[in-house]
């Protein structure tokens, strides 16, 4: 009897241990233990208890200019093409923040900093996570991979590598195509503008995000991005910003360009009501910019560490008050999908506090 009982505790010991937990409680790789600790540490601190806000959207904006820090035409010229996810915007802050399109980043760097140095993990690890650990607070997220084991030593990036709003389509697709993403991989990757703000190119209405729904990763973003310029967000015109459709909302002029680009705009509207194809695009971009310059083969898989993302109900819509005849459709072999109208008209987007 008591042998028996001693049995099934150890099965149901056994049970529990192998049972994968909701919410990334526990990981399945004894390797990946320390990311439960970061993970928590960062959830209530910078995320400010697993919110999906300024410190979300800066950590994801971080992990791209860290990323993107890679160009396969001057490696094939011999000349030191960048080490791509290696941590180098942290470690070489001092240079590569005065980077023109890095501005504003310091307020994420340093806490990253701070945080990868208390638990002894690499800088360019801690990026990544952190993409991962706050795209996961944003309601209809996908859940991203994260692998670890990055290396903690990089070289300083070349300058020029990371895209600017001001940049035509042309030089975008270019460093994007340089870098390895396809047009389409671009457009995909650009749903990060749905959980996003912009600080530095009109800082009269910093805080003033790219959709209306800044805390909801969803389509959003793609809709509205076509909508019809109509005012300023502020009380004078930024750097690279376009007429905004809706009061408070901010549009640069390479998210506007794209979105009307032949080579980009059936991508882009194909993504305005498909938010399960915009979650797993995304997600598949993510999984090769967050291990660029890095040999996967070396890396640890620590996904279950992230949490899994709260799904989102809300269906996509054009905005109160605009009908579809607002649309600037640019994709001439599709027609734009028909979407319902949320009703009223919409009131004016606060800005994201920052
Ligand atoms: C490809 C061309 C891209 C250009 C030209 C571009 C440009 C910009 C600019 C100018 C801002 C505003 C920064 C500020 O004033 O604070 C911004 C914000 C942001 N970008 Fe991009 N971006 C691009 C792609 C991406 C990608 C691929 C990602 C992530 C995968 C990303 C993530 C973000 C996020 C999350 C923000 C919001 C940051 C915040 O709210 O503080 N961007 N981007």
């Amino acid at each position: 009897m008591r042998l028996l009982s001693s049995f099934v505790l150890v099965a149901m010991l056994g049970l529990v241990a192998s049972t994968p937990a909701p919410q990334g409680e526990s990981t399945g790789n004894p390797a990946c233990s320390i990311w439960l600790d970061v993970r928590d540490d960062m959830q209530s601190g910078l995320f400010n208890g697993a919110k999906c806000e300024n410190g979300v959207h800066k950590a994801l904006r971080l992990a791209f200019h860290d990323s993107i820090g890679f160009s396969q035409s001057l490696t094939a010229s011999g000349q030191f093409g960048g080490g791509g996810s290696d941590g180098s915007i942290i470690e070489h802050s001092a240079i590569e923040l005065t980077f023109g399109p890095n501005g504003h980043l310091e307020g994420i760097v340093e806490p990253l900093r701070a945080l990868a140095i208390k638990h002894g993990v690499s800088f360019a690890d801690i990026i990544q996570f952190a993409a991962a650990v706050g795209v996961a607070n944003c309601r209809g997220a996908p859940r991203l991979e994260f692998m670890a084991g990055r290396s903690n030593s990089s070289q300083v990036s070349p300058p020029r590598l990371v895209p600017g709003p001001g940049n035509s389509v042309d030089q975008i697709l270019s460093r994007m195509a340089d870098a390895g993403f396809s047009a389409d991989e671009t457009v995909d990757l650009l749903a990060s503008h749905s959980i996003a703000a912009q600080e530095g190119l009109n800082s009269a209405v910093a805080g003033s995000p790219f959709d209306s729904t800044p805390d909801v990763f969803d389509t959003q973003f793609y809709v509205e991005t076509l909508l019809k310029g109509i005012l300023n967000t502020g009380p004078t015109t930024g750097f690279a910003e376009k007429l905004s459709p809706l009061p408070g909302e901010f549009r640069m002029q390479s998210d506007f360009a794209i979105a009307r680009d032949p080579r980009t705009a059936c991508r882009w509207q194909a993504l305005t009501n498909d938010p399960v194809l915009m979650s797993q695009a995304f997600r598949a971009a993510m999984v090769r910019l967050s291990t660029l310059g890095n040999d996967r083969s070396t890396l640890q898989d620590c996904s279950d560490v992230i949490p899994i993302p709260n799904s989102n109900p809300s269906p996509p819509t054009l905005p109160g008050g605009k009908t579809e005849a607002d649309i600037e459709a640019s994709c001439p072999d599709t027609p734009f999908p028909v979407l319902p109208i949320a009703p009223g008209v919409a009131p004016p987007i606060p800005p994201v506090a920052v």
